[in-house]
């Protein structure tokens, strides 16, 4: 029986294979989309970014007021037992990058390179991978904020096209959704909670997130939102406390940053009985263990999946007339290889 760790690292293996190879899932629902992955969703400055980066544990997003994040970000973390800890672009798959700073730059200079220095936005994701013992197994999409008006610079659409392109995202059903509302603003305009009640209105799907608790009017709290009495979800809510700004230009490291949020929680008169529900760390297990159930009742439909890809790839190759030489048909060969080693795996998973 495989572990947990090995299922997610499985999924995460077939995303990726989906994403190098091209993806063959048919006219239907492609294969990538049948397998979840968790989408970070919410306001310009909501604190995205930071929440992402306290998952990974590392430093490594750019960031800035306004609109940094203007391509989606497809983001596999992947656990290391080596202690090694290092991040690959899909895009420049030879080069290693073990300094997270040059991941930042490589962020945004990829950034730039689709839609100039800009204030434009484009959905040709970017795909990192990042290895470290500190992460769980999960695959993160970073998005752009959700905004109510265009700046100078942006055409009069953007407005419309950001929030086209993050539905894009999390209007499909596998997608896990991780709405993210600053405590410090009303959480009934939240744009996260009002995009994700419309794409999924029972809310099984939807995780809240409540980042700044720590700049909350001093005499308020929001512990009726963190009990789940002010907007239910199914899920539980978790409230996070991010580095601040202020932080973030003293360079407080992110590892030391975990543990002034999780002593946050514990000290706090408000918050003190939530402590162990609460934080970045928390909120990294329960949606692995999340990604988990879900990929467990799936696997019958990801097996469907795959041998549907597996037939049409037949098809492909039969209309194509095999052999063939070392071109497209060679590519499709190795997809069809592939899914068929997927589809073994997955079999030992079904009991
Ligand atoms: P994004 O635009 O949604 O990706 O937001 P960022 O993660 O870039 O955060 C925007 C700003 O809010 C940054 O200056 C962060 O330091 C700050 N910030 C985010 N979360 C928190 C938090 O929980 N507490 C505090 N004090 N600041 C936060
Ligand atoms: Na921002
Ligand atoms: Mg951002």
């Amino acid at each position: 029986m495989a572990t947990m760790e090995s299922l997610i690292g499985l999924v995460n293996k077939i995303q990726r294979a989906c994403t190098v190879l091209g993806d063959y899932g048919g006219q239907g629902m492609s294969l990538w989309e049948a397998l979840p992955s968790v989408a970070v969703v919410g306001g310009q400055s909501s604190g995205k970014s930071s929440v992402l980066e306290s998952i990974v544990g590392r430093d490594f997003l750019p960031r800035g007021s306004g609109i940094v994040t203007r391509r989606p970000l497809v983001l596999q973390l992947h656990k290391t037992e080596s202690g090694a800890e290092y991040a690959e672009f899909l895009h420049a798959p030879k080069r290693r990058f073990t300094d997270f700073a040059a991941v930042r730059k490589e962020i945004s200079d990829e950034t730039d390179r689709i839609t100039g220095k800009t204030k434009q936005i484009s959905n040709i994701p970017i795909h990192l991978s990042i290895y470290s013992p500190n992460v769980v197994n999960l695959t993160l999409i970073d998005l752009p904020g959700l905004t109510k008006v265009a700046v100078e610079g942006q055409s009069d659409s953007i407005v419309e096209d950001i929030e086209n392109m993050v539905r894009s995202y999390v209007e499909k059903p596998n997608c896990i959704i991780l709405a993210i509302t600053p405590a410090n603003q009303d959480i009934a305009t939240s744009d996260a909670i009002k995009l994700a009640r419309e794409v999924d209105p029972s809310g099984e799907r939807t995780f809240g997130v409540l980042t700044k608790l720590d700049l909350m009017d001093k005499g308020t709290n929001a512990t009726e939102v963190l009990e789940g009495r002010a907007y239910r979800l199914q899920h539980p809510w978790v409230g996070i406390v991010n580095r601040s700004q202020a932080d973030i230009n003293k360079n407080v490291d992110m590892i030391i940053a975990r543990r002034k949020e999780r002593e946050y929680f514990e000290t706090s008169p408000d918050y003190g009985h939530l402590a162990s529900r609460m934080g970045s760390e928390y909120l990294a297990k329960l949606l692995s263990q999340h990604l988990e159930l879900v990929i467990r009742q799936r696997i019958p439909s990801i097996i469907a999946m795959i041998n549907k890809t597996i037939d049409e790839l037949n098809a492909e190759l039969d209309r194509i007339g095999r052999p063939v030489a070392a071109d497209g048909g060679a590519q499709l060969y190795m997809i069809l290889e592939l899914c068929r080693a997927f589809d073994r795996v997955f079999k030992e998973h079904l009991d």
